[in-house]
Formats: C-alpha cells, sequence, structure tokens
C-alpha cells in the first residue's frame, strides 16, 4: 500500500510516498526559510500562505517523479497537531479533500509521534521498546515508547524547549533565524570557555528547563568584549551546557527504565555535538542508539508518511473530520491495537 504523507505544521512543505513494503519511494521538502529571514522568524500567517500555494504542486511533482498514479495510493496521511493552526489546516484540508475524492482513508497524525518515529525510516530501525528523547523547537520530550502509540512521558521541558533556547540564544548573539544551525556553526569555531550552568541536573527527575541558560548568555556576552571569538565561546560554551544537560537526563532514563535503546529525534538532534554526547552516554551505559539521518531530524512529510502507514496498517480507522489542533499532548494520543 502507498501512504501520501503531509507535513505543514510550521516553516516547512514536506510531501512524501511511503510503502508499507518497499519502504519510502520519494520525499520532497520545501523550505521557507528565506522567506521568514526577512523578519527574523515564522510569522504563521505567512507560513500558511505559502503552504497553500506550494502543497498541491508539491503533491503532483511527488506523484509525477515516483510514477504513480493517484489510484494507487491507500490513504492520506497528514499533521494534525501540535503546530501553527493556520499552517495545519492547509495540510489537514488538502489531505481530508483528497482522501474524500479519492475515497480512501485520511489518518491525522501528531506531530511528535512523527519524529519519535522517523529513526524507523532508516536501515537498522530500534526495536520496541525504546526511550526515546525528541528535541525539537516546540518540545523537549523524553518518552518510553513501548508500541506504537502506547508514550509514557518521563521528563519534559519547564519552560523553554530546546530548540526554542537555541533560536533565542542565536537572536540574543544577533545570529538571525534559524537559529539552532547558526549557533551551532558558530559553536564550532569557539572553545567552550564560560562556565555555564547544567538546569535541573542537581536534583532527581527527567524534567528538563531551559529558559535560564538565555538571561545566563546574555549577561556574559555583556561582560564580555563582545569579539566574534567572545561569541565563538559563548555560543559553544551554550551548547556544550544543552549537549551535557541532555546527556545526563538520557543516562538517567535509561538507567530508571532499564531500557537498553535509546532514540534521539526532532531537529535539534541534527546537532553534532549533541549526537555524539549522546552517543557516548549510550556506550557507557551498554544502550543502542539510534538517531534518523539529518534530513528527517528536522521537519519532513516521510516521517509522517510512515507513521500514518503504520496506523493505517494496525487498524486505524478512517474519520471523515478534518483535524488540526495547535495543542495536542503526546500522552493523549491512543496505541491502536
Ligand atoms: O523538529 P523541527 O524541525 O521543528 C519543530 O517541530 O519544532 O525543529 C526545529 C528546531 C529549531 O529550533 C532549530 O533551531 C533546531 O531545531 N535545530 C538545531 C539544529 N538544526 C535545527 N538546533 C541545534 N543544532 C542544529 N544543528
Ligand atoms: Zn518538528
Amino acid at each position: 500500500m502507498y501512504v501520501l504523507g503531509i507535513e505543514t505544521s510550521c516553516d516547512e512543505t514536506g510531501v512524501a510516498i511511503y510503502h508499507s513494503q518497499q519502504g519510502l519511494i520519494q520525499h520532497v521538502l520545501y523550505s521557507q526559510v528565506d522567506m521568514h529571514n526577512e523578519y527574523g522568524g515564522v510569522v504563521p500567517e505567512l507560513a500558511s500562505r505559502d503552504h497553500i500555494r506550494k502543497l498541491i504542486p508539491l503533491i503532483d511533482e511527488s506523484l509525477q517523479a515516483a510514477k504513480i498514479n493517484k489510484s494507487e495510493i491507500g490513504g492520506i496521511a497528514y499533521t494534525a497537531g501540535p503546530g501553527l493552526i493556520g499552517a495545519l489546516l492547509v495540510g489537514a484540508a488538502v489531505a481530508t479533500g483528497l482522501a474524500w475524492a479519492w475515497q480512501i482513508p485520511a489518518i491525522a497524525v501528531h506531530h511528535m509521534e512523527g519524529h519519535l518515529l522517523a529513526p524507523m525510516l532508516e536501515p537498522n530501525p530500534p526495536a520496541f521498546p525504546f526511550v526515546a528523547l525528541l528535541i525539537s523547537g516546540g518540545h523537549t520530550l523524553l518518552v518510553e515508547v513501548n508500541k506504537i502509540g502506547d508514550y509514557e512521558i518521563l521528563g519534559e521541558s519547564l519552560d523553554d524547549a530546546a530548540g526554542e533556547a537555541f533560536d533565542k540564544t542565536a537572536k540574543l548573539l544577533g545570529l538571525g533565524y534559524p537559529g539552532g544551525p547558526r549557533l551551532s556553526a558558530l559553536a564550532e569555531q569557539g572553545e567552550p570557555r564560560f562556565k555555564f550552568p547544567r538546569p535541573m541536573t542537581d536534583r532527581p527527575g527527567l524534567d528538563f528547563s531551559f529558559s535560564g541558560l538565555k538571561t545566563f548568555t546574555l549577561n556574559t556576552y555583556h561582560a564580555s568584549t563582545k569579539s566574534q571569538q567572545d561569541k565563538a565561546d559563548i555560543a559553544a560554551s551554550f551548547q556544550q551546557a544543552v549537549a551535557e544537560t541532555l546527556a545526563i537526563k538520557c543516562k538517567r532514563a535509561l538507567q530508571q527504565t532499564g531500557i537498553k535503546r535509546l532514540v534521539v529525534a526532532g531537529g535539534v538532534s541534527a546537532n553534532k555535538q549533541i549526537r555524539a554526547l549522546l552517543t557516548l552516554v549510550a556506550e557507557k551505559e551498554k544502550a543502542e542508539i539510534y538517531f534518523p539521518r539529518p534530513e528527517f531530524c528536522t521537519d519532513n512529510g516521510a516521517m509522517i508518511a510512515y507513521a500514518g502507514c503504520q496506523r493505517l496498517l494496525l487498524g486505524e480507522s478512517r474519520s471523515l473530520a478534518i483535524l488540526a489542533k495547535a495543542r495536542w499532548p503526546i500522552s493523549q494520543l491512543k496505541s491502536v491495537v
């Protein structure tokens, strides 16, 4: 069965075709970064309008590139939330409209479930159960994953998400948008010589708090000479603080659950230093570690097509409703079987 996947939760229009036996057939991503760059961040209304312009041409392009006729598509998976409501509505309305027209099921996919299952697109996917660290622009979650839809939250951010902390800190340092990749590129030219805190690591528990790091960055920056090298050193110190904090919490989560598999996904998991440090933690804990390839760490249609396909195969029932939820805790998902 071919499943069309549609992702429009934020500033990227993603379309993919996944086949239940053959795997990923095709995926395309259109990024709105250049458009939002001018404003220093994502402008929700512009994001929605651009999804409207790009989505149907990208679906056409994907079907043509894969040499698949629309009559061969067995289901359409779309991101139903969480995300920007206008942007979500574009994907949800197009997906549901096409599903009605083509007389096939539309499956509403949770964006973070998409991220969580992204490593399944790789040649050596993890088996269940596993501990997942999800680090994106809107979420920082540690989850015990027993099977698809069976998610127990072990810890989460009490304030800024990890990606949000990268983005806000980048803005403070004048690096612009998108902040995460820019801050991480600058960090590679610096030394982590400033002593940043590792928030909430001095007490038990698996929750996170990253908002204090941006204040710390600002104070450190003002007390520095503000040279390019100082900026790079501050970026490196910030990045190391986030990486070590995540590493400490992942180690605790592995020890607490006794699970020997760690999955790391979401936009921030593209970060090289975070990947390297978490790989070391897994080695020390004798656990296996799984990351999606960098293009499937950030938002994409492939992870949505995959998640929707699995839910369809598990017998998730067809819904005629157009579902879009700006807020949608992943703990509310139900396992299909
Ligand atoms: O998963 P994602 O593409 O979108 C959301 O679901 O939010 O994550 C985007 C986040 C942004 O905050 C972005 O700055 C961050 O991931 N990000 C990075 C890197 N690449 C993307 N953060 C740190 N280092 C990176 N290399
Ligand atoms: Zn995402």
